[in-house]
């Protein structure tokens, strides 16, 4: 039996997809997750475990402490307690305790706890992904149509991205529990192309016909702005730690999925069409 935390999430809905057509086991996790009655009882039996609860698109510092961290801790606890034989958890480039960018420090501390939580492990550590109900390329594609006549680009664009398509991902969660090697281990995948910041946001303009003037914003009013435009929203349409990513280069080898998994994830060109849909406007206000 496999379970699935933030099975309703992003990520989480292509890998439920994949494990049904796959034929796989599977259960979602139901209820909170610092809840350690409702996680007793829902890791019973459980084998195998994909733990993709995050709080990052919520956008505050205080539920990356109590969401990822601490859910994190406790549901080691009784996954160990339970006797669950193989933990997938989802991580990004760049994670490390010890960062200065919020999501990045979490991250590196949510790969500690996994990787002394007793239980054997495989952390995939990735860069940004992108389809349908991203956080990413809707985000860009949103902004950019409200901002006219101009899009803005952190630090002119320059950034280095090689960005994954999220089914691919999925795929490659799903394979790690078919290969015995990559137990304990951190691995590092991103797509097999590399774009400058600039390059995507062009790329995903054109897929709406749109012009804009690009702008540049300095990295040093990156962190400010956006916490003055999404800082104080419940629930912002643009994470603050979206812009973490401008900071840290997300690029890994070229052929990272291929070495690991042996195919070639779907590149932007061949899967953007999702872009292209009514509404898209308004999306980045949706939940
Ligand atoms: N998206 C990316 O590009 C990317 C890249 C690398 C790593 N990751 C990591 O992958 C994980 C999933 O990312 P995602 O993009 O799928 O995020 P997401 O769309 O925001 O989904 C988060 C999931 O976590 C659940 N959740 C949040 N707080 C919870 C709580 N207190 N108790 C139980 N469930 C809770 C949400 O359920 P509700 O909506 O019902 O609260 C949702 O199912 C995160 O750890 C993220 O850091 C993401």
């Amino acid at each position: 039996m496999i379970l699935v935390t933030g099975a309703t999430g992003f990520i989480g809905r292509s890998l439920t997809n994949a494990l049904t057509l796959d034929g796989h086991e599977w259960r979602a996790y139901q209820g909170r997750i610092n809840n350690p009655t409702t996680l007793r009882e829902q890791l019973a039996g459980v084998e195998k475990l994909f733990h993709l609860v995050g709080s990052e698109s919520r956008g505050r510092a205080r539920l990356l402490r109590h969401v990822d961290i601490e859910g994190t801790e406790r549901l080691l606890e009784e996954a160990r307690l339970a006797g669950v034989g193989h933990i997938v958890y989802p991580s990004r480039i760049g994670a490390d305790p010890n960062s200065l960018h919020a999501l990045l420090r979490t991250k590196g501390e949510c790969e500690r706890l996994v990787r002394n939580g007793g239980i054997p492990y495989t952390i995939l550590r990735t860069s940004t992904l992108f389809g349908l109900g991203d956080r990413f390329t809707e985000i860009i594609l949103g902004l950019a149509l409200w901002s006219w006549p101009f899009v803005w680009l952190p630090g002119g664009g320059t950034i280095a991205m090689q960005p994954l398509w999220v089914e691919d991902y999925a795929r490659c969660l799903i394979d790690c529990l078919a290969k015995p090697e990559l137990k304990n281990q951190i691995i590092t995948l991103a797509g097999d192309e590399r774009f400058h910041y600039r390059e995507l946001v062009n790329q995903i303009l054109s897929i709406e016909g749109v012009r804009r003037q690009p702008l540049k914003l300095p990295m040093s009013l990156l962190g400010p702005s956006a916490a003055l435009f999404f800082g104080w929203w419940y629930w912002p349409a643009v994470s603050r730690f979206f812009v973490d990513r401008f900071f840290v280069p997300e690029v890994a080898e070229l052929d990272s999925v291929r070495r690991y998994f042996g195919f070639r994830p779907l590149r932007f060109r061949e899967t953007m069409a999702y872009l292209h849909r009514p509404g898209i406007r308004w999306r980045i206000f949706r939940r």
